[in-house]
């Protein structure tokens, strides 16, 4: 039977990987690498880069694919279906991968940013190529380093206050509202830096952007002042880079 290790690879900093991690890399016969774009390709490298740091005697075999790209522009009622359609197209791709790349008693990997039960489609895919039930194979989990660990942890601070809950959320889902009942959210995918929405508040911003890499940039403090600070970091960093990845803590203060 075929055997598929997901294996979380950590937010950015190869030294997130974990001792399991590299077990798993060292048990793979063949890896899956999805190119998202020459804009991500800095993403890719630190893949390879982690092999090669890993597996130094290459005794495996590397599988490029390109990613098949997102209807980003479909928004309300539309978004669903766009993420249904990318879905599916990568459903595809990698059953393709798996049925032609694979032979029947290998291991294949896919190597997925951060931790891969946290705002990442691998484990649904999966699902739902073994539904499809054209191509039969085993596969497990290996949990990685998300980028909400080492956002708080390069902030020193904790996920949650004392007994209290934490939501993590997205930058779509917090346009529409501070979410109900918690002081303490983490905000993911947010390419409209929609914290600045909530700067007239008594609210404390710890924010990252390329967490773990040589690129990283950290800036916290109280929202109102720390917003348009954050906005022109975004602005500069993205205007060299092509792209950004960040993410944020809004931690409300205690009121009264
Ligand atoms: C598709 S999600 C993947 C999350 C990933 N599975 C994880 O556990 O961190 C992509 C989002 O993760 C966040 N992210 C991932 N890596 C990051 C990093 N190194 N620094 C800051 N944010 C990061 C950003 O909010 C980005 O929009």
């Amino acid at each position: 039977m075929r055997k598929i290790h997901v294996i979380g690879i950590g937010a950015g900093d190869p030294d997130q990987l974990t001792l399991q991690a590299v077990k798993a890399l060292r048990s793979t016969d063949v890896f899956f690498i999805l190119d998202k774009g020459e804009v991500k390709s800095d993403l890719v490298r630190l893949r390879r880069d982690i092999l090669d740091a890993h597996l130094p005697d290459r005794a495996y075999r590397l599988v490029e694919a390109r990613d098949p790209e997102r209807d980003r522009a479909a928004g309300g009622a539309g978004y669903s279906p766009a993420v249904g359609d990318w879905r599916s197209a990568r459903a595809d791709i990698y059953e393709r991968l798996i049925a032609e790349e694979l032979g029947e008693d290998q291991s294949g990997a896919f190597l997925v940013w951060g931790d891969p039960a946290l705002y990442d489609s691998t484990l649904g895919i999966l699902e739902e190529i073994l539904d499809r039930g054209a191509v039969a194979f085993d596969y497990d989990v290996v949990p990685g380093i998300s980028s909400v660990s080492a956002l708080v942890a390069r902030h020193r601070t904790g996920l949650n206050r004392v007994a209290r809950p934490v939501q993590i959320t997205t930058g779509r889902r917090l346009a529409e509202g501070f979410p109900e009942g918690v002081d303490d959210v983490v905000v993911m995918l947010d390419a409209h830096q929609i914290f600045q929405k909530y700067a007239d508040q008594d609210i404390d911003i710890y924010w990252g952007a390329y967490i773990g890499t040589p690129d990283e940039i950290l800036a916290s403090g109280p929202l109102a002042e720390t917003a348009p600070r954050i906005a022109e970091l975004r602005a500069e960093a993205r205007e060299r880079k092509g792209w950004i990845m960040d993410t944020y803590l809004l931690r409300r203060r205690p009121r009264g």
